[in-house]
């Protein structure tokens, strides 16, 4: 099966668990990552690719307009269902492909991407398609899994996100394949400097990149 189809299916079947896991396996962590990344978002009109269920959208909505885009339904569904619930009106969640965005260049303010750019098929082209859609000077965040440098902390770490962590995520979501998926998929990522690389390479400048809670996570920044 094609990357992009096995993706969409595995977020689709663990779309009714998926919030709840991220509290727990992270221990609250993801809400205190995303609100640093959306910090570095500018005002006014802003993306978010890779939405999901719209935590990133919802957390920048407070002083944004936000367009929550992911190409799984399911997703999507349940942002709109979290929005109503909120009673949130400046976040509309849109079905999307983050590789070829439905929408015009130089439209955002900026564009975000939390725990997604692992996820797509064609990173380099998710990356030129966020530049593309935002205007000049816009900025570009991403928020993602690092492996820590720390040998020490790593090797703690690890034992937690590739033993333990897979068998949580499975026994709740009853999915197999998507918990032992997430470290794996996190293994595969390029190292801080070459994803600066990629992120260069999409036309970005300016880009900078600090590490949270002991580098298992790391927020990069870009101007256009
Ligand atoms: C790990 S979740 C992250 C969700 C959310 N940003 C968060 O912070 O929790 C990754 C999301 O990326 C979406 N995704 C993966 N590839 C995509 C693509 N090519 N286009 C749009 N969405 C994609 C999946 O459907 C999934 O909802």
């Amino acid at each position: 099966m094609p990357k992009k189809e096995y993706i969409q299916k595995m977020f689709a079947g663990i779309s009714p668990h998926y919030d709840f896991l991220n509290r727990t396996l992270s221990l609250g962590r993801d809400i205190y990552w995303r609100r640093f990344a959306v910090a570095e978002l500018p005002h006014g009109l802003i993306l978010d690719v890779c939405s999901g269920t719209g935590d990133v959208a919802i957390e920048a909505s407070s002083k944004r307009r936000v367009i929550s885009s992911d190409f799984c339904r399911e997703m999507t569904l349940l942002c709109s269902e979290k929005l109503k619930k909120l009673g949130i009106d400046n976040v509309f969640c849109v079905q999307n492909d983050s590789e070829n965005l439905s929408f015009n260049d130089d439209t955002f303010d900026g564009a975000i991407v939390a725990f997604g750019i692992r996820n797509v098929a064609d990173m380099e082209k998710a990356l030129s398609e966020m530049y593309r859609v935002i205007k000049k000077d816009g900025k570009v965040i991403v928020l993602e899994f690092s492996r820590p440098e720390n040998r020490f902390f790593r090797g703690i770490y690890y034992y937690y996100f590739k033993k333990i962590l897979p068998v949580i995520g499975t026994l709740i979501s009853k999915k197999s394949g998507a918990y032992s998926y997430l470290p794996s998929s996190v293994m595969a990522f390029p190292e801080r400097r070459q994803f600066v690389e990629y992120m260069k390479r999409s036309g970005l400048k300016d880009i900078k990149y600090y590490d949270l809670t002991f580098g298992i996570v790391t927020i990069y920044a870009g101007i256009k």
